[in-house]
């Protein structure tokens, strides 16, 4: 059955003027299992699961206070980005509180004005949405319930929040939950769903627990192709509809070495579904290529690495040419010195960033 939040009563009483503000910090995620095809508003093609990050994080506080005027624009937000009015970015907020006003009529009540910044330099090239959008989204839920005294439970809170997520980019849904979380339907997990991501976290095996997760950054430029509209080329895609069963059957694979700390499973599939991606790219029409003659370079010294060493390093990546290396805490030392010795060199300007599994999105109080 399928979730409806459309709540009328949601609404201030005339005599409130609320004003105050919330501040939440929320993580990035990487897919290990990735989420790309999509339908209806939001739903996935295909269940994902990903690493919820520590370090590359969004902050975003909302400061509010009640709306004077009447009638004007459906909802009344200023936006800054890293302290600047980011007016692309502030339309792109609103049109997606406006989508949300039968969930969250109050939200047409007040005046908004929200700060955001990322823990990593924007230039980086680093996907942002699911941090950005986990942050807002936690943050309205954050003034649901100090407006309506609701949500009070922290698992109803969470699954409203990545809910509300999912609306606004599908992987989003997936950042609130720390360590590891799961979006859309699959028999082996339990709770699953198309509409909200659930935390996988505790049926992680310690040693993906403390998983790290270096982030090799090739070139920081613009996308040449948006996810959305990558997304939208899978309606079309001549292999569409055997990836969308693929990736059920990975997750089937997955799910037991994730359970048991099976490295080498969980490397090949990791590795498998960043070229499996990227194939994707390539083979869509018109077809396009993220990877840079870079990302190629370095995928070829982590195999060879590994090959010649034993240790489980593996890749992966994104919708773009950055890399994102995973290894064992435990073998954190000799990779780490690997990177810096053949692998940060290629790197733009040498930039890389040392990232890890994650106790997911905090609120900051006062
Ligand atoms: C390759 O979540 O950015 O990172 O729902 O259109 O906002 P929208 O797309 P988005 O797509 C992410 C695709 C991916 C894989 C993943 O995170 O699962």
């Amino acid at each position: 059955m399928s979730l409806d939040y459309r709540n009328p009563k949601l609404i201030l009483d005339t005599s409130d003027h609320p004003q105050g503000s919330v501040t939440w910090v929320s993580p990035s995620n990487l897919a290990i299992v990735k989420y790309w095809g999509k339908h209806g508003r939001q739903l996935p093609r295909n269940p994902s699961i990903s690493l919820t990050l520590d370090h590359a994080a969004t902050t975003t506080t909302l400061h509010y206070h009640r709306r004077e005027e009447v009638g004007g624009e459906p909802v009344s937000l200023e936006l800054f980005f890293a302290g600047h009015p980011a007016p692309d970015f502030a339309r792109r907020i609103k049109a997606y509180l406006q989508s949300i006003l039968e969930i969250y009529p109050f939200l047409g009540q007040l005046h908004l004005v929200m700060h955001t910044d990322n823990s990593f330099p924007h230039s980086s090239g680093i996907a942002s949405s699911a941090s950005a959008m986990s942050a807002l989204t936690l943050g309205l839920c954050s003034l649901e319930r100090h407006f309506f005294d609701t949500l009070d439970d922290s698992s109803a809170f969470l699954q409203k929040a990545s809910y509300l997520a999912r609306l606004a980019s599908g992987s989003a849904s997936r950042s609130v939950y720390p360590w590891m979380a799961a979006w859309g339907q699959h028999g082996d997990i339990e709770g699953s769903s198309d509409e909200y991501a659930v935390p996988f976290g505790d049926r992680l095996h310690p040693s993906f627990r403390t998983i790290r997760n270096a982030i090799l950054i090739v070139s920081s430029g613009t996308k040449a192709v948006s996810s959305s509209a990558g997304h939208e080329l899978m309606d079309t895609h001549p292999y569409a509809p055997t990836r969308y069963i693929q990736a059920g059957q990975r997750l089937s694979r997955l799910i037991p070495a994730l359970e048991q700390g099976d490295w080498a499973t969980f490397g090949q599939i990791a590795e498998n579904e960043a070229l499996t991606l990227h194939a994707l790219m390539m083979a869509s029409n018109p077809s396009y290529i993220l990877m840079k003659p870079g990302s190629l370079a370095l995928i070829d010294r982590i195999r060879t690495f590994r090959q010649e060493t034993g240790y489980s390093v593996y890749f992966s990546l994104d919708a773009g040419p950055n890399l994102h290396v995973l290894y064992p805490e435990d073998q954190a030392e000799a990779v780490e010195a690997f990177l810096h010795q053949e692998c940060i060199p290629l790197c733009e300007e040498e930039y890389w960033i040392a990232d890890r599994a994650g106790e997911g999105p905090r609120e900051i109080i006062g």
